[in-house]
């Protein structure tokens, strides 16, 4: 089954319980201005409401040259600190969407992922990347922090002196050097691959619970910024939540009754 949703400047279409999203304003590198964020938005609200059959997500970039090449400059040039507050809320607002939705996300990285579009990615569950991928958080040299989640993000994700070293400098990080680092979880030679490769590690998801996938990742988001201790409190909450629920009865009788589920 194939459901498809127009908006100005972002594409989006499910198959086979995969959603893909793509960031379509490839003659500006595919640059977040406040349209794509409000229809990032509001798509990411009507998928949280109404999954639309989408069992995994996976975001692109449209075009050849980049994933997202950043929060638009041009944009940003001449906004008030009123207008930069709402921006960034907004930026930071589609982040955090993207983390709290109850299903497995993955940022599939060809090209520049730059600022914004380095951010945008790590609010995916997992970025998987092809060897042109270019990461970075350049604004330092704008005169400008990152403002939609990478000074929080970045830290939590490679550690705080390895994201330092990138934000304070802003340079620009290689597709091999950003898997070295782990903020890339798979490298693949060809965007081909790359989206064969987000495609499969879906696919595999999808045999799987949804409940216990999305039971799953709020444990780990809930629990990263926490305690060991709180964690473990966390996560037995939601190990209890799932009990007897009726994927995983439907799991565990499956697996007695050798036969394979089906979710
Ligand atoms: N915001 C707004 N427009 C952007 C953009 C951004 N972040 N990144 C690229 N673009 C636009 C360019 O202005 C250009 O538009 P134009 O054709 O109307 O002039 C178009 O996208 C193509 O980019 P261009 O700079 O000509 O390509 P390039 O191959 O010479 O350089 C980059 C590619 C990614 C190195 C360069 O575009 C760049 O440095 N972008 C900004 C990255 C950044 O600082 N991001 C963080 C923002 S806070």
């Amino acid at each position: 089954m194939s459901t498809t949703k127009q908006f100005e400047t972002i594409l989006f279409e499910v198959q086979e319980g995969i959603g893909y999203l793509t960031i379509n304003r490839p003659d500006k590198l595919n640059a977040l201005n406040q349209t794509v964020l409000s229809e990032l938005g509001e798509l990411l609200t009507s998928l949280h409401k109404d999954s639309q059959g989408c069992r995994g997500l996976i975001l692109t970039g449209a075009g050849e040259r980049a994933f997202i090449a950043g929060a638009d400059i041009a944009a940003m040039a001449s906004m008030s600190k009123e207008e930069a507050r709402e921006f960034g809320r907004l930026g930071q607002e589609v982040s955090e969407r993207f983390e709290q939705l109850g299903l497995p996300t993955i940022a599939a990285v060809s090209g520049f992922a730059l600022g914004g579009g380095c951010e945008m990615a790590m609010a995916c569950d997992m970025i998987f990347a092809d060897q042109s991928a270019v990461f970075g958080q350049p604004e330092v040299k704008l005169g400008l922090i990152p403002g939609f989640g990478g000074t929080q993000r970045l830290p939590r994700l490679v550690g705080r002196g390895v994201a330092r070293e990138l934000i304070y400098t802003g340079r620009n990080m290689a597709a091999t050097e950003a898997k070295d680092i782990g903020l890339v979880v798979k490298l693949l030679s060809s965007r081909d691959e790359l989206m064969a490769a987000a495609k499969s590690t879906i696919r595999a998801m999808i045999k799987c619970s949804p409940l216990a996938i999305s039971e799953a990742k709020m444990a780990i988001n809930d629990g990263s910024d926490v305690s060991l201790s709180e964690g473990l409190n966390i996560e037995l909450d939601r190990f209890v939540t799932i009990f007897q629920s009726d994927e995983m009865v439907e799991g565990t009788t499956a697996f007695l009754e050798k036969r394979k589920p089906s979710f």
